[in-house]
């Protein structure tokens, strides 16, 4: 298969020093004439997801966050390392320690000045305090954890690349896989998170990344009525670019924390 010509105009698939046997790639079979209505579902879908701060204590099968977890380990990863565990936390005594940990770091944040002016400022209309109660109120508590290397069977550590954007995408994929299953969950950091790393025994090859409390929404839960940019105000299409007004953009003073 695939052989390689030195003087193909283009590369040809697989190429010929590939190590890992092929096997037929098989996208969706998505019919043509109903690929606008399928994104509009896809849009409606997603569109419809919300961070939940109000929960239920219905119990959720383990199964469900199992089959999430396995949808979020589908994600694209540097190199194929797959660099993240999903720590599942159901014990309510675990839960509790969460919490009290989660709400003394938060207390700094928000009461103690930890956060900066215009960090709490951004924050002030979503109406988020240092109280976590819905830490006990799931059924299930799952923290990510990246893993900044990997520990290979022999015991010799294995790289890992672009772990952020790996297990982000990841983390991305969780909250649409539990959103498709009828569930809710918030995306929390309750910074500096490294109390988690503790409380659930990880190893220093790992770091909290972001803290899921899963289960369903409260009957009457609330959510801030929120608006998302219109496509407008997240997409350009590029057809050439201006060197000097890129020069300009490039200029913009650093805004970050
Ligand atoms: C990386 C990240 C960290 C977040 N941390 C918190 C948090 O600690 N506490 C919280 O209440 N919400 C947190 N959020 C949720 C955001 O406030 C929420 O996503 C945003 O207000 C948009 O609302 P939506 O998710 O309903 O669209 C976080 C979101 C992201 C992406």
């Amino acid at each position: 298969m695939g052989g390689c010509l030195a003087s193909a105009p283009f590369a040809l698939y697989p190429p010929v020093h590939m190590s890992i046997p092929t096997v037929p790639y098989q996208p969706l079979d998505v019919p043509e004439s109903g690929r606008l209505e399928v994104a509009a579902v896809v849009l409606d879908e997603m569109n419809s997801r919300r961070s939940v701060r109000d929960f239920s204590d219905r119990p959720v099968p383990r199964e469900l966050l199992e089959t999430a977890i396995l949808c979020a380990s589908t994600a694209p990863s540097g190199a194929h390392m797959q660099p993240w565990t999903f720590v599942l936390v159901g014990d309510p005594e675990l839960k509790r320690q969460i919490r009290i940990a989660a709400e003394a770091e938060e207390l700094e944040n928000y009461d103690g000045g930890r956060l900066p002016p215009h960090w709490r400022e951004d924050l002030a209309p979503l109406g988020t305090d240092w109280h976590k109660p819905y830490l006990e109120t799931v059924p299930w508590i799952v923290v990510v954890f990246e893993q900044r290397f990997g520990i290979r069977p022999d015991g010799t550590k294995q790289h890992h690349y672009y772990v952020k954007e790996s297990v982000g995408i990841a983390c991305g994929m969780f909250i649409d896989a539990l959103h498709r299953m009828g569930l809710s969950t918030l995306t929390h950091t309750p910074s500096p998170m490294a109390f988690l790393r503790t409380l659930l025994g990880r190893p220093d090859s790992e770091r909290p990344f972001i803290l899921f409390p899963i289960g369903y929404a409260a009957p009457d839960c609330q959510v801030p009525a929120l608006e998302r940019k219109d496509l407008n105000d997240v997409m350009i299409e590029v057809v050439a670019v201006d060197l000097e007004t890129t020069a300009e953009v490039e200029n913009y003073p650093d805004s970050s924390n």
